[in-house]
């Protein structure tokens, strides 16, 4: 991803050393560039929760270098396997929804259960939560790749005429640790000389679209627009929207998508209006033991203060507004599912398969044995 015209990945070893992860800072995008160090599992575990790294695989990713540190405190610790046990509880209760969290502490666990020799498991961890991040780049790129034909097909229906592509929260570059889920398709396409432009919902109340998917565009130079929540479906009614892409934060073995808070709706208004409603997601965001989203997959509820107050600039700088009357409750559930009924394809890293557990089934057979 370039920011400022400098190659950056969303998390990456300082100086390729081994002692500090850097981040950039999600909270103060776009006003404000800030690059993070993290030093412990703690630090990491805090950046997941208080989302200065936010979005599936990043959230993964970052996990996972979580646990390469508590190994490195757990061999100064008493005992090193109740360390371990309490750094993998503490970073899976940083939040409850996006399943590559989970994905990603199981790989850990496994390459610490298999190493027979301590003074190997720090570097050998040190190695997985790379090769993690890696592969995660890997995998978005190639989501990117599998993406491309849809935008072209339209493109060459419409005669080189622009294509409109919705997109809800961020699954871009910032959700991952490169490239993006739901936006890597729209880059390929960009960069392929496409004419594409996006709507980007605003995403409330974290406002990742207007803050985050926003920023990115503009420094990759794609045409956007920001709309507020709850212009799409009068977009669609008006032949305004060529398909829409969303990201995900798991999805079951039969093809139920959670994705952020209101995902569904634009699901819903896509169907109504005989468009297209993709999902990009790599392997790591599937939940294959599920089979029912609805009944199965946790919501996280956040705090009233994201619903209450509202983030941006003025001529003094950055600051929080109260936007609601001081003593009205608020409710925050971060994500929704949107049935598999609604969802035109699964935009993978292996290829595009269908909505449902057959297809998927054939997709992901060695995964899903494991
Ligand atoms: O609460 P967030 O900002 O972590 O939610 C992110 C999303 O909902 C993304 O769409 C999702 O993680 C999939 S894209 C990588």
């Amino acid at each position: 991803m370039r920011i400022n015209n400098k190659y950056y990945r969303s998390i990456w070893l300082k100086d390729d050393a081994a002692d500090v992860v850097q981040i950039i800072d999600q909270r103060p995008l776009p006003h404000e560039f800030i690059i993070e160090d993290l030093k412990s599992m703690q630090d990491c575990a805090e950046a997941i929760r208080e989302m200065h790294v936010r979005g599936a695989p990043l959230i993964g990713a970052t996990a996972a270098f979580g646990m390469y540190f508590a190994v490195r405190e757990a061999l100064n610790s008493e005992s090193f396997q109740k360390h371990i046990g309490r750094a993998f509880i503490a970073l899976a209760e940083t939040r409850p929804t996006a399943v590559d969290l989970f994905y990603a502490l199981r790989r850990m666990q496994q390459v610490i259960d298999n190493c027979e020799d301590l003074s190997l498991v720090a570097e050998a961890c040190l190695n997985e939560a790379q090769a993690i991040a890696d592969e995660s780049a890997e995998q978005c790129r190639q989501i990117g790749l599998h993406g491309l034909p849809l935008i072209e097909t339209v493109s060459k229906i419409k005669r080189g005429g622009t294509v409109n592509i919705l997109t809800h929260c961020n699954a871009g570059w910032l959700a991952t640790v490169d490239y993006g889920t739901a936006l890597a398709p729209i880059y390929a396409a960009f960069d392929k000389g496409i004419d594409v432009h996006v709507w980007v919902d605003e995403t409330r109340p974290r406002n990742q679209g207007a803050r985050l998917t926003a920023y990115e565009l503009l420094q990759h130079g794609v045409p956007h627009t920001v709309i507020p929540d709850n212009t799409g479906g009068h977009l669609m009614q008006h032949g305004m929207v060529d398909m829409v892409i969303v990201g995900s934060d798991r999805t079951t073995r039969k093809g139920d998508v959670c994705n952020k808070i209101g995902t569904y709706l634009k699901a819903l208004a896509a169907r109504d209006n005989d468009i297209p409603f993709y999902v990009a997601l790599p392997v790591s965001s599937f939940d294959f033991e599920l089979q029912d989203g609805l009944k199965e997959i946790p919501i996280e509820q956040r705090s009233d203060h994201e619903v209450k107050y509202i983030y941006g600039k003025n001529e003094h700088g950055t600051s929080e507004v109260l936007l609601t009357p001081a003593g009205s409750p608020v409710a925050n559930y971060a994500f929704d599912v949107t049935p598999a009924r609604l969802v035109s394809a699964l935009i993978t890293d292996r290829g595009i398969c269908k909505a449902n557990e057959r297809s998927i089934v054939q997709m992901f057979s060695p995964e899903m044995a494991v």
